[in-house]
């Protein structure tokens, strides 16, 4: 059987197997001959294995007689890269890349329970089961996205925890800005949008004990370099990516970095000030507000007018018969926007 014609997933196994073996050799050179002998596949097959990881956005550097290595450079996530462009005292600062893993949500949820402090962060190449709000699946392929999660512990009333995530979509908008310079506006509560399609996602996960936060986990998935052949199918007239919106190749280390920086100061204006002027950061960064919109959450689906926030972060519906209903979660959809409906791959 020739290399093509290896089954898709045998293929991925290999090529997981592949990883595995870089990440173990911690930067040091793995021959040709050494990886198709533990791997138990031809030499040929290893260089087309490494060419479609390059292919995927890794970075290799290829020497005579030494072989292969995991490269770190400006393309590649490098802990180096990411740590010098870091302005804060605790996000970030204890900082773990991963080649690849399931779920940076599930290893952050670890380091949280063996006691990691605050801003702790986890950030992957690749996700195999990344997750997304209401159960759905988030694609994250190789490479070419920023899939991160923090560690936070917030001393507030769990009441507070949603606060917390409109704050994290102010942070991640502002930095995207700064770095980019794409106008992306946020949808309530926490995705954010460029020409009316999502570019990030944001997952708060709260560990509650006798009913206060034992501590959370932020999870942030920014489309950054993904082209449209990254995505499946079903999802291609629905989202974009940095990228796609400026016309440029983004900088991943600094975009993390400055989501670090700008989460960190945020953090600080609410527990001096309240939530008072993140409320109003998020407002002017909204393109929700005023907008014709539907409401799906557990009691159905409402229409009506999103007029504003409140004081906990919920979004104040005016239905046509001029009611103010407070919506705590579920989902929106924008008019004129885009269906969103409940298939499990939706974002
Ligand atoms: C959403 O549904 O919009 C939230 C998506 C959150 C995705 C991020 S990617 C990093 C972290 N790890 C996960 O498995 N999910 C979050």
């Amino acid at each position: 059987m020739s290399d093509r014609e290896v089954p898709r997933e045998e293929a991925a196994g290999s090529r997981d197997r592949l990883l595995d073996m870089f990440e173990a050799a911690a930067g040091q050179y793995l021959s040709g001959e050494e990886i198709s002998r533990r791997l138990g596949v031809s030499r040929t097959a290893v260089w087309k294995q490494i060419r479609r990881l390059k292919d995927a956005g890794y970075v290799f550097d290829a020497a005579p007689k030494l072989g292969y290595r995991l490269a770190a450079s400006a393309a590649a996530l490098d802990a180096r890269r990411i740590e010098a462009s870091l302005r804060t005292r605790r996000f970030g600062r204890s900082l773990t890349v991963l080649a690849r893993t399931d779920s940076t949500q599930t290893e952050a949820e670890n380091l949280a329970r063996a006691g990691a402090p605050e801003g702790t962060l986890v950030v992957a190449e690749e996700q195999t089961s990344g997750r997304g709000r209401q159960g759905r699946v988030w694609h994250s392929p190789p490479g070419r996205g920023v899939w991160m999660s923090a560690v936070l512990r917030p001393e507030g009333p769990l009441t507070a925890v949603p606060q917390l995530t409109l704050l994290a979509a102010v942070a991640v908008c502002r930095a995207i800005r700064a770095e980019t310079g794409v106008q992306a506006g946020i949808k309530w509560p926490n995705d954010l949008l460029a020409d009316g399609r999502k570019l990030c996602g944001i997952l708060l996960e709260a560990v509650v004990e006798d009913g206060r936060v034992r501590h959370c986990i932020m999870g942030i998935g920014i489309d950054a370099n993904l082209e449209e052949a990254d995505y499946p199918e079903e999802l291609r007239q629905k989202v974009t990516s940095l990228r796609r919106e400026s016309g440029k190749e983004v900088d991943r280390s600094a975009l993390i970095a400055a989501v670090m920086n700008e989460f960190e100061s945020l953090l600080s204006l609410h527990a001096e000030h309240g939530f008072q002027p993140i409320r109003l950061l998020w407002e002017s960064l909204s393109v929700t507000l005023g907008r014709e919109i539907v409401v799906r959450d557990a009691r159905g689906e409402r229409r009506g007018r999103a007029a504003g926030l409140g004081e906990q972060g919920e979004l104040r519906l005016e239905t046509e018969d001029g009611e103010v209903l407070p919506v705590y979660s579920g989902d929106i959809e924008l008019y004129p926007g885009r269906a969103s409906g409940d298939d499990p791959k939706e974002r």
